[in-house]
């Protein structure tokens, strides 16, 4: 005998032509995203990463540690998360040693008055994925320009080269002590 949830079962045991054919029909809509490693993120994180502008890219190499203030825009699913910088920089010269970043985004600017108990901080675990074609490389310049429109200058010199970091792990700290954690495949 099989029980289902009531809110999830369109079919009742009557028939149990339909409930198998209910359960094939779903399998796909269900095993898909998440063999494609497309199983939704928690909203307050998406939110937190979109309404943000800046974050604090950490870059390392021979095992020193340096971070810097960087103006990002994330891709739809915030699994990729671009930034733009000269090639003659120390953070760039890092990541082409070391292509593995820490990157934290938090909400001092958006969030609620009380800084302490409201501040939500994210911690992202990614790596620097170098390389891409023109088209791809103009549409996130574009999508820089269009949040950033003060850095205009900056992201349409063409000594700025594209950052991609895709996203691996997220920790989120909702407060000082309520933490939550996601891999991301
Ligand atoms: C609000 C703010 C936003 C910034 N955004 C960027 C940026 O998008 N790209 C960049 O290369 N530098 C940006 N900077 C400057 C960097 O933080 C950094 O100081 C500079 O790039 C020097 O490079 P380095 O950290 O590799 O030595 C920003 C600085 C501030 C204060």
């Amino acid at each position: 005998m099989i029980y289902l949830n009531n809110s999830t079962c369109m079919f009742t045991a009557k028939n149990p032509l339909n409930l198998l054919n209910t359960f094939v029909l779903q399998l796909p809509q269900i095993f898909y995203p998440i063999m494609k490693g497309a199983v939704d993120m928690r909203g307050d994180i998406k939110k937190l990463i979109q309404e943000n502008h800046v974050c604090v890219l950490a870059t390392v190499s021979e095992g020193e540690p340096h971070c810097s203030l960087m103006s990002y825009v994330a891709d739809e699913d915030c699994r990729e998360i671009y930034m733009a910088t000269h090639k003659d920089t120390k953070k760039y010269r890092n990541l082409a040693a070391n292509p593995s970043v820490s990157l934290l985004i938090d909400s001092r600017e958006t969030g609620g008055k009380d800084k302490k108990a409201e501040t939500k901080a994210l911690t992202v675990t990614g790596t620097f994925q170098d390389g891409m074609d023109e088209q791809r490389r103009m549409a996130v310049r574009k999508a820089l320009l269009d949040r950033h429109p003060g850095l205009n200058e900056f992201f349409a010199d063409p000594a700025a080269e594209i950052i991609v970091v895709k996203v691996k792990a997220l920790q989120l700290l909702d407060g000082i002590t309520d933490a939550y954690f996601e891999k991301v495949s």
